[in-house]
């Protein structure tokens, strides 16, 4: 039973109420059906005893304790608030239709159209109905996946804007630990890039305000309201309309403390005097209505308010959705005790690492349990999400709670919130439960299930036309509608297999559930030894294996038979074949089933501190930043000194054992800088016990690592000027940063440089060229990041240069803004881009290539190793220098 919801006031009882004077009797009626009839009528009824403004007052009162929600005949509309002018009715046709009904199990194959920003018809449309309207733009969905728009219930986007400029801050004030007055909307950019990209990715809205992401014809901030909450028009509130939802955020543990220097102590004792200030004036107000409608005006005096706390008196009326940043259990139990306390309820708590953990807490919450908002698989880079399982979604759903994925955008790219729901659903969260958690879900808790988050006639026309299931990795929007408009003007689409129209088959993760609940968050995952050191993989799908001519990984078998055998033998395959063509496999007792899966080499990983730290929010747990050679004043005793990561490298780190389980055997990781030089890389794996354990380090030294950015304190003509001094340097150079530039000058060590810019991308290939041409030698030079290095594809490739790029690309500066972000915004993305210039004439060596790396290539798939996993990945496409 929801004990929130409806007036909570009772009626006035004419019968029992003898102090009832006929006057007030016409009053209350008339409050009832028309607020401002009763202003006109009221002068000729006036009497001593009653406040010129007395039928305001009843109707404040009354309207105190509505529940929010849709007006009456909202759903009678046939035209949405939001429709611009103009927009032509579209029929999807064909579609295959997740339309978020029957608990997410509903799937219809049919037609959807769309008019006046409404879904008119869902199902098969036939041509009379066709007739009717005029101008049809006709998409054929051809069997495409259609879902709703994807609702994105924790974001930043638009007052945390792509590309971060100082001028377009206002995501935190600082002002005060509790500030519930304050507005997200007031700062609410109508020009941030991360608008379109997250569109691109089927986002339709997003929280606090609620907000659709499409570009309106009055271009402002109020216009991209998805319905404005009634307090929006300040100070004065027309009480006959039934409010809409209002959302507000609290925030616990870590942010609040560091931010203000205090205590978890600090922030509930905060929480508990803003409360109370905020009960004081509701018990004033009730104590006043009820007077007022029992009709005891004397000495009544004004309506007790308070703008400053008005949104807080809302919360304890029930009429604003509570989003609760909140991470740890001891978090979630402050926040269960202070919604009892002060009576009101928590429509989600976000973060919420360890909710997972304590479901019989969450459900202890006031009225009702609040939903669990959180990412599938980004963790531990804070103390409070140390815990965190990838099994909390489905953990959470299991105990009956409603689970939201969430982007946190900018933390995570708004743009792939699917993705969250892909790995949510990967780790055991059934599929209408992960398509509802992105959907359905987010709508419902927000309070806006009457008109977004599923399929339906009469709501908005909010839909998502996909490439694949969009549960598939990688599936990307064909085409996306908001209010009934199609946002992409010319979608670039990729066309996917057959077997991504299907969600994808996931493994079964009982036994990792079971663990991440008994040992709270921290299972054992230290890798096993296989013994004997012979092990037969069955039913081998694929083997991929790295070309040692090119160097490059290439599948080289496809099994046309369920039964071929794969023997590995001291981590080298000794023969593969059919059962009867590989005799030791019967002979042999360890047996993995790959169930139609695949072998490749271990992964590497580059770019991510792992092997540095355990928690890179915690300096304790880190190996920490280096000393910035041309940023600050670094003690003489390291003057001149290059920093080796393989000093610092700490093993079984969760990061390193959970990235070794998932496919990746090595990491090359470089010492952590946000300066003009890191260091020396090294190369180890992410398995071993120790830096002294066979095997460990696997290259002690790979390349050197340097950083050249606009958002440096130093300018970019002074960083390149460094780098030309020691790359010019004549003889040895001095001391060890000398002799070092000196091998790099000479060939003889990778120079990896992070940089974005495509300008100075190209100061570094004309840097690259006078260095050469003054030293007769060739720079082995790799770009890292490189958002922008599509635009100079050629000339990277003629210079010889390798790029290490991210896979999925996001511009929070400045010098990233011209990414190419690839389907369906354009056709290319820099990696396809980089790679057809990729010319074959480029003589740089390899990245990582030892005895040790081979070695171990296929070992490691055994023991812990997840079969299916491999089954789903996708390899990522890395252009390493060849
Ligand atoms: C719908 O699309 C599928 C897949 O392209 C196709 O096989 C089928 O014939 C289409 N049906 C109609 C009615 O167009
Ligand atoms: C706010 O006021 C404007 C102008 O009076 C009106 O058009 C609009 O509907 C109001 N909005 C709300 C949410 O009441
Ligand atoms: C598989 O077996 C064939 C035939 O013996 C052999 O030519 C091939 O090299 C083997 N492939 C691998 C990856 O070992």
């Amino acid at each position: 039973m929801e004990k929130d919801k409806g007036s909570g006031y009772p009626a006035p009882s004419l019968k029992g109420r003898k102090r009832v004077k006929p006057i007030q009797f016409t009053l209350l009626l008339l409050a009832v059906f028309s607020y401002s009839l009763t202003y006109l009528l009221w002068p000729s009824a006036r009497t001593e005893t009653l406040p010129i403004n007395a039928a305001a007052i009843v109707a404040q009162c009354r309207a105190l304790h509505l529940t929010p929600g849709p007006p009456d005949n909202f759903h009678s509309r046939t035209e949405s608030d939001r429709f611009q002018e103009g927009t032509k009715p579209t029929l999807i046709r064909n579609a295959t239709i997740w339309t978020g009904l029957d608990n997410g199990n509903e799937v219809i194959r049919g037609d959807i159209l769309i008019d006046k920003g409404l879904i008119k018809k869902v199902g098969s449309v036939d041509e009379s109905v066709l007739r009717s309207y005029a101008d049809v733009v006709v998409l054929d969905a051809a069997g495409s996946w259609v879902s709703p728009g994807v609702v994105d219930m924790h974001s930043h986007i638009g007052v945390m804007s792509a590309p971060y400029l100082q001028g377009a801050y206002d995501t935190n004030s600082y002002k005060g630990l509790v500030q519930p007055w304050l507005r997200s909307f007031d700062g609410l950019n109508t020009h941030d890039e991360a608008y379109q990209w997250a569109i691109s990715g089927g986002v339709t809205s997003g929280q606090a305000f609620v907000i659709k992401l499409r570009p309106t014809a009055e271009r402002s901030s109020s216009a991209m309201l998805l319905e404005p909450p009634f307090s929006l028009n300040g100070t004065y509130i027309d009480p006959a309309q039934r409010p809409g939802w209002r959302q507000m955020k609290h925030a616990c543990g870590e942010n609040p403390s560091r931010a203000y220097s205090g205590t978890r102590m600090d922030t509930q004792w905060a929480f508990r005097q803003g409360y109370n200030t905020a009960r004081k004036i509701k018990e004033k107000q009730d104590a006043y209505c009820a007077k007022a409608l029992a009709g005891e005006w004397k000495d009544l005096g004004d309506f007790p308010e308070d703008l400053q706390w008005e949104a807080l008196v809302d919360v304890l009326c029930s009429r604003v959705k509570v989003h609760n940043h909140c991470h740890e259990a001891v978090d979630l139990d402050a926040m269960v005790r202070l919604t009892n306390e002060f009576k009101f309820s928590i429509a989600a708590f976000h973060h919420a690492d360890e909710a997972y953990m304590v479901p019989n807490l969450i459900k202890k919450a006031y009225v009702h349990p609040p939903a669990v908002a959180i990412f599938a698989t980004s963790a531990r880079y804070r103390r409070e999400g140390y815990r965190t399982s990838e099994f909390a979604p489905r953990i959470l759903a299991d105990n009956g709670l409603d689970v939201v994925m969430k982007s946190d955008h900018p933390v995570l790219n708004s743009r792939y919130l699917i993705y969250e729901a892909q790995q949510a659903h990967y780790f055991g969260l059934p599929v209408n439960l992960a398509l509802a958690s992105v959907t359905s879900t987010p709508a419902r808790v927000m309070g806006q299930d009457h008109r977004i988050g599923r399929i339906i006639e009469g709501f908005d026309a909010d839909v998502v036309v996909w490439d694949s299931h969009p549960l598939a990795l990688g599936a990307a929007p064909k085409q996306v509608f908001i209010d009934g408009i199609a946002q992409l003007e010319k979608p670039y689409t990729s066309v996917k297999p057959i077997s991504a129209q299907h969600a994808p088959v996931t493994p079964n993760f009982d036994k990792e559930v079971a663990d991440a609940i008994e040992y709270e968050g921290l299972p054992p995952l230290e890798p096993e030894t296989v013994k004997p050191a012979v092990i037969v993989f069955r039913n081998v799908g694929r083997i991929f294996l790295k070309d040692p001519a090119t160097r490059r990984v290439r599948e080289v078998f496809t099994s046309a038979s369920a039964e071929w055998v794969v023997v590995v033998e001291n981590g080298r395959i000794v023969c593969n074949g059919t059962q009867i063509a590989c005799p030791a496999a019967l002979s042999q007792t360890r047996h993995l089933d790959l169930q139609g899966g695949s072998i490749s080499p271990g992964l590497v990983s580059y770019g991510s501190p792992l092997g540095l730290t355990h928690i890179p929010g915690e300096v304790s747990t880190s190996d920490g930043p280096v000393f910035d050679p041309i940023g600050l004043q670094v003690p003489s005793i390291i003057d001149g000194t290059v920093i080796s990561a393989v000093d610092g490298l700490l093993f079984g780190t969760r990061d390193a054992l959970l990235a070794y389980r998932n496919g990746v055997t090595s990491a090359v990781t470089a010492p952590t800088s946000s300066g003009f030089l890191a260091g020396l890389s090294t190369v180890f794996s992410t398995s071993a016990a120790h830096k002294l354990a066979d095997g460990a380090v696997i290259q002690e030294v790979s390349a050197l690592h340097m950083r050249l950015s606009l958002s440096s304190a130093i300018s970019v003509s002074t960083q390149i000027a460094a780098l030309r001094e020691l790359l010019l340097a004549e003889g040895e150079g001095q001391g060890q940063l000398g002799r070092r530039f000196t091998e790099v000058a000479a060939g003889k060590i990778l120079l990896v440089i992070d940089v974005d810019s495509a300008d100075i991308i190209a100061s570094l290939i004309a840097l690259k060229k006078q260095v050469e041409a003054a030293k007769g030698t060739i720079i082995r030079l790799t770009l890292a990041g490189a958002a922008e290095a599509h635009l100079l594809a050629k000339e990277i490739g003629n210079a010889g240069v390798g790029v290490l790029i991210e896979q999925r690309p996001y511009p929070p500066r400045w010098e990233q803004k011209r990414l190419l972000p690839g389907p369906p915004l354009t056709q290319s993305t820099a990696i396809t881009t980089l790679v057809s210039h990729h010319t074959a004439q480029n003589k740089v060596s390899t990245w990582v290539e030892t005895e040790a790396e081979r070695a171990r290539d296929f070992c490691h798939w055994s023991g812990k190793c997840r079969d299916q996993w491999q089954k789903s990945r996708v390899f990522l496409p890395v252009f390493l220098p060849k």
